[in-house]
């Protein structure tokens, strides 16, 4: 499966731009100025790419090109010269969550070979997500909350009241709250970043066992729910002609990818940028899928 397109030392480059990223809407931290915060992130990010030996291109980026000025879909990054490959980024993923320094603001980034990425466009998408050593099948999005629950919590060998289940805190929610609830579970309630809501399904420490709720398609994964009838339209002119289709990871990621994430403020799974005795520090989750890989990297800079 894999093909090995994607050099080890590009996972190291996926760190560099990440953390670019985040030290520079770190800067905007806290100032209430949700896009000042984002175009910080976006700037930092799209010159950390083109410093690279890469031929790029955004399959999931800011917008389209005509709303987005930088870091739009089909933009070409890198300096041209290397592997090609199918770029998905969010600069910033939790723009509030900065403007307001609250925790789990993240940049993240994911690299795979040329083709190989989803290529989902700027709408929402029903989201569902477990950690790992669960039994294949075991979650689905066709499921109601507490057979989810229940699954789970059979697969875990627990009593559905000690799953805990994390939901973006939206009123289109109401339902999903309603059931996992009435299943006994707990609920984390986030405002923001669904992104780091998924991957803390990752990790045991969090506490966090199960992914429910609908979000930003780039963001996520599994099931589209499109909105209205313009989402389709432009879903239709980005390829995609199964709409209401379920889709599993692998078919998000069709080959090996990069997968990197930089805290900005601390979440669960990692810490923010911190400014300390004259020096900037960072802390960033890296995967690389063709070696099974997982790095945690604390970076240290004098500034
Ligand atoms: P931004 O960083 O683009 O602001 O996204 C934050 C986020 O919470 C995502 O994590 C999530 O997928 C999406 O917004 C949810 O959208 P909405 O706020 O419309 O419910």
């Amino acid at each position: 499966m894999s093909s090995n397109t994607l050099d080890r030392a590009l996972v190291l480059d996926a760190v560099r731009v990440t953390e670019a990223a985040a030290i520079a809407s770190w800067t905007m931290l806290g100032r209430g100025d949700e896009m000042a915060a984002d175009q910080a992130a976006v700037d930092a990010m799209r010159n950390a790419l083109n410093e690279l030996d890469i031929d790029g291109e955004i399959v999931i980026g800011e917008g389209e090109r005509d709303e987005a000025p930088m870091l739009y879909i089909g933009e070409k990054v890198g300096t041209g010269k290397g592997p090609r490959i199918d770029i998905a980024l969010d600069p910033l993923e939790g723009t509030t969550l900065a403007a307001k320094s609250q925790p789990n603001a993240l940049t993240v980034m994911a690299w795979a070979p040329k083709g190989t990425l989803l290529n989902a466009p700027d709408t929402y998408m029903d989201k569902i997500a477990c950690g790992p050593g669960l039994p294949a099948g075991v979650i689905d999005l066709d499921r109601s909350p507490a057979e989810n629950i229940q699954a789970v919590a059979n697969a875990k060998g627990v009593a559905a009241s000690e799953i805990t289940v994390c939901v973006l805190d939206r009123p289109r929610h109401a339902e999903i709250i309603a059931g996992v609830r009435a299943a006994g579970a707990r609920i984390h309630l986030i405002t923001d970043g669904d992104v780091a809501g998924v991957i803390n399904t990752t990790d045991p420490s969090t506490g966090i066992d199960l992914y429910l709720g609908s979000g930003g398609a780039p963001e996520g994964v599994l099931a589209w729910l499109f909105r209205n009838a313009d989402e389709r339209a432009r879903a239709v002119r980005w390829g995609v002609t199964e709409l209401d289709k379920k889709y599993d990871l692998h078919e998000i990621v069709r080959d090996e990818a990069i997968f990197a994430a930089t805290g900005v403020t601390r979440g669960g799974l990692l810490d923010g940028v911190v400014y300390r005795d004259g020096c900037v520090h960072t802390h960033t989750l890296v995967m690389n899928s063709s070696t099974g890989t997982v790095r945690e990297v604390r970076m240290k800079r004098k500034v």
